[in-house]
């Protein structure tokens, strides 16, 4: 036994007495899965209605130029029909969400299935009242509210095509998403409310609409009743159209590859891309892990605290637990407010089962001391989970010793806006846990680690490289919007044959998967995807800004934090104002979530002679490692790194 098999923390018998999944069946399942994904998927592809089904399962090629991704694609399906209308004759009083408002003294309120269809079947009809047909986009930029998942699962079911853009980000973010997907409509909400603030989503929405075509409908949530500007023949009061709308909408059959929704997120390079998730393949995976990975049962109520905006809402707030006929909670708030004890207050009060969050959200609460959590009755949780970022093993053992009690499987499942659903993750009555490890892959995933030099793969068992992925796997992103070469050039060029995923990873001599952390210029800023890329041509685009250069650090509570190097224009003078201006400029750009932490002003940036930024130079003065810069002979002008040492932010 290894040293970190010795650390490994196995789920307790009772657990694992009533797992779906003990270690002896993921083994056989495993094997099968890989042996004849064929077979395993055609099988599993079954826990899912289909209207027509499928005789072709999978269809996948990785081969650069010809990479095409199809999963059970003659099979015809409805979305919505499998999260909703299969479970109305055996659940529908069951509650379908819980939702739990920002403000604790606000009641909850609990949907039931039958609730669902009605509010899905009127909004699926006020989208057709306004000409959005199969295949039309929809851009969904709404708060944490039961709106959210019927305006999804409403696109769903008339074959639209949802792309929810995440209520933090500021108008012109969401401008070019509706301009990107070319939307016919967004649906918004009044205002938010959120940690006791509001953000003013309405307005925000006038203000991207200024940049998109005047064809663009708004649709209105009156959500909080506070006053907005309405233009009309533009905008529309979805709750009054909703009121007066019947309350029957057939489900559209759709084929298994006809696009479900598009979801942006950040790269290396560019600008953020559409990822194409479609129905069949999308929906199977994103059940599956939410059952396995989860280890859900009937009956239980399930907790993601992600934000719809994220690929985390889609999968397991809405469409991994609605598949499954769960009952899965919503939650418009934050972990601080009233008190940073609201987590545990709402575990408590709704009798949270299983309950899913992010590494960033632990550390932040662990620094608030564990009698936030020690007020409240948690007997009722069975199983925690983590996702988004490596999780530290500090972060780790405090969510187990104070959350789990030392008894509650971990998951800190492993996985992508791209793949859909859990890739490497723990089978939670199957597969011990070590604290920062996300373990072994889910069924029908074959992780390889390949030599970042020459790409050739790791075999041993423990070696250290970047992470790809050898085969297809139903829940796999099919293209990016619009850009199908882009797609291809992001993923499938560097490693011929395989899926890079971006990041960097260790395997143990236990076959253990221990993932170190983006290894392009992508950087995870609270679980966040941003790319350094945007925030630097945010920068660039203020008036004052000549150049700038935006790298990751570790940050205590955020695992990165953003770290410019800004080169002003000739004659602009560096000052304390200028740099909360710039603060408040890239808020104004992006969003609050691309805030730099910290602005260096950089006379110069180190170039190579052909003008190349040295990124890795740059990231070790931000993370105040210095003293190993490696060879800087290459740089058309050494000296400028000793200004960037002397005047560096981050000192340890
Ligand atoms: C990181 C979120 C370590 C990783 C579902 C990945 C993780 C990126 C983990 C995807 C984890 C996600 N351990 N790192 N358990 N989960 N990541 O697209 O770098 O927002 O590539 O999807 O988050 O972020 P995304």
């Amino acid at each position: 036994m290894t040293d970190q098999a010795q650390t490994a923390h196995a789920a307790p018998e009772e657990f694992i007495e009533k797992a779906h999944i003990d270690a002896g069946r993921y083994a056989e399942m495993y094997a099968a899965s890989v042996k004849d994904p064929v077979a395993f998927w055609g099988e599993h592809g079954r826990r899912l209605d289909w209207i027509k089904p499928y005789s072709t399962v999978k269809n996948t090629s990785f081969e650069f130029g010809k990479v095409d991704i199809k999963w059970f694609e003659d099979g015809v399906l409805n979305v919505a029909a499998n999260c909703i209308d299969r479970h109305l004759p055996t659940r529908g009083e069951q509650t379908a969400i819980i939702f739990e408002p920002d403000d604790p003294k606000d009641p909850a309120q609990h949907i039931t299935y039958n609730e669902l269809s009605e509010k899905v079947n009127r909004f699926a009809n006020v989208l057709l009242s306004q000409g959005v047909m199969r295949g039309d986009r929809v851009v969904i930029y709404l708060p944490m509210i039961p709106e959210a998942a019927y305006a999804m699962l409403a696109c769903a079911r008339i074959g639209a095509i949802h792309s929810v853009v995440f209520a933090g980000f500021s108008p012109d973010a969401l401008a070019n998403r509706i301009n990107d997907c070319g939307a016919k409509l967004v649906i918004t909400a009044d205002t938010a409310p959120r940690g006791g603030r509001k953000t003013a989503l309405k307005s925000n929405t006038d203000a991207a609409l200024l940049h998109c075509s005047d064809k663009v409908r708004c649709l209105v949530v009156k959500h909080t009743g506070d006053q907005t500007t309405w233009i009309d023949g533009r905008d529309v009061d979805v709750k009054y159209l909703m009121d007066h709308a019947s309350p029957d909408c057939p489900a559209r059959p759709m084929s298994a590859e006809d696009p479900l929704f598009i979801l942006y997120t950040s790269g290396s390079t560019g600008k953020p891309k559409g990822v194409v998730h479609t129905s069949g393949g999308y929906l199977v995976y994103a059940a599956m892990t939410h059952q396995y990975t989860f280890d859900y049962h009937d009956g239980d109520i399930f907790w993601c605290t992600a934000d719809v905006g994220w690929v985390t809402g889609h999968s397991y707030i809405v469409y991994g637990p609605l598949a499954n006929g769960a009952t899965t909670l919503m939650f418009e708030g934050v972990p601080t407010y009233p008190d940073a004890g609201r987590f545990w207050a709402v575990c408590e009060k709704h009798k949270v089962n299983q309950f899913y969050t992010a590494p960033t959200a632990i550390r932040a609460l662990m620094g608030q001391g564990p009698e936030w959590v020690e007020k409240y009755d948690l007997s009722d949780l069975k199983l925690l989970g983590t996702v988004g970022e490596p999780i530290n093993p500090e972060a780790w053992n405090w969510y187990n010793d104070h959350v789990g009690k030392g008894t509650r499987p971990i998951v800190d499942t492993w996985w992508q806006t791209e793949t859909g659903g859990h890739m490497i993750t723990p089978i939670p009555g199957a597969i011990p846990t070590k604290p920062g490890s996300a373990t072994k892959p889910f069924f029908g995933v074959q992780p390889v680690v390949l030599d970042p030099t020459d790409g050739h793969e790791l075999t041993d068992t423990a070696v250290e490289g970047v992470l790809a992925i050898k085969d297809s796997w139903p829940g796999q992103m099919r293209t990016v919007w619009g850009d199908h070469e882009r797609f291809e050039q992001t993923y499938f060029q560097q490693y011929k044959g395989y899926y890079f995923s971006g990041d960097g990873c260790r395997r143990d001599a236990d076959g253990y998967y221990w993932i170190t952390g983006r290894v392009d210029d992508v950087i995870n800023v609270s679980g966040h995807r941003m790319g350094t890329a945007e925030v630097e041509s945010a920068l660039v685009a203020h008036a004052k800004v000549a150049e700038a250069a935006v790298v990751g650090y570790p940050h205590p509570v955020k695992g990165q934090g953003i770290y410019a190097y800004v080169t002003l224009m000739n004659g602009v003078d560096p000052s304390d104002s200028l740099r909360k201006d710039l603060e408040a400029w890239v808020r104004t750009e992006i969003g609050p979530i691309a805030k730099p932490d910290l602005i260096q002003w950089a006379p110069g940036l180190p170039k190579t002679r052909s003008g190349k930024i040295m990124r890795r130079i740059l990231r070790k003065i931000a993370e105040d490692d210095f003293g190993a810069l490696g060879d800087t002979s290459t740089l058309a002008d050494p000296s400028v790194v000793d200004d960037l040492i002397e005047n560096r932010m981050n000192r340890g």
